[in-house]
């Protein structure tokens, strides 16, 4: 069975959308770059192996990248799941594990790229948002995109409802990715991502709706 290492830096509640989604992949490890991070307990709690890599103890980036990648293949897992993982990785890093590194953000790529995703679009009267699930490349928020999820931002919208209304399309969107990787449905070419009997309905979605 092919293996999963999950990445979390706080929450966790991707993480635990991965491991409740029970997915066809033996959960390796979860790692975390903060030791307070709540997703640690969520995780232990599920009998998962947990370890804690400060960046704190490396004075140099790449010093911590190194000791990231080494913990990571000591596990030799097929896919990297980046859950909330707020640390910015190095392109040797990157470039290491290209098509095997995964993250969810939760915006329409490439609209807002980094961080603060829910008040930019609010703050720019966009209509329609939403998350993505990627694969990681040096460039931030921009590698190759697997699957999206859009929600409509309704007129009432705060911060809170809309990053709320936009994490349950997360939980949805990433499980399901891993799990197309996980079965080899997954086909990476240039910058672009094929899935193999993905469901294409031709849907719209408008916001405001339309009268019919
Ligand atoms: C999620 O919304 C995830 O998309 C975002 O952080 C949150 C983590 O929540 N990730 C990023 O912004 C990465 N660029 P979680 O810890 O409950 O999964």
């Amino acid at each position: 069975m092919k293996s999963l290492v999950i990445l979390i830096s706080g929450r966790g509640s991707n993480m635990q959308a991965l491991i409740e989604a029970r997915l066809p992949t033996r959960i390796a490890a979860v790692i975390s770059d903060r030791p307070d991070a709540a997703g640690l307990e969520i995780a232990k709690m599920y009998g998962f192996e947990t370890k804690v890599l400060d960046p704190r103890s490396y004075s140099l980036r790449e010093a911590f990248d190194t000791v990231l990648a080494e913990t990571i293949d000591a596990y030799e897992p097929d896919l990297i799941a980046l859950a909330g993982f707020m640390r910015i990785l190095g392109d040797g890093f990157v470039n290491r594990y290209r098509g095997k590194l995964m993250n969810v953000h939760p915006s329409l790529l490439p609209a807002y790229p980094g961080l603060g995703t829910h008040s930019r679009a609010l703050r720019e009267g966009v209509k329609i948002h939403g998350c993505t699930v990627h694969f990681v490349t040096p460039r931030v928020d921009h590698g190759p995109i697997i699957i999206q999820s859009a929600v409509q931002v309704l007129p009432d919208d705060t911060e809170e409802t809309l990053a709320t209304r936009v994490l349950q399309q997360e939980h949805r969107i990433y499980p399901e990715a891993v799990r197309w990787f996980m079965e080899g449905r997954l086909k990476l070419s240039d910058n672009r991502v094929e899935v193999s009997n993905a469901v294409i309905n031709g849907s719209v979605l408008f916001s405001p709706g339309l009268h019919q």
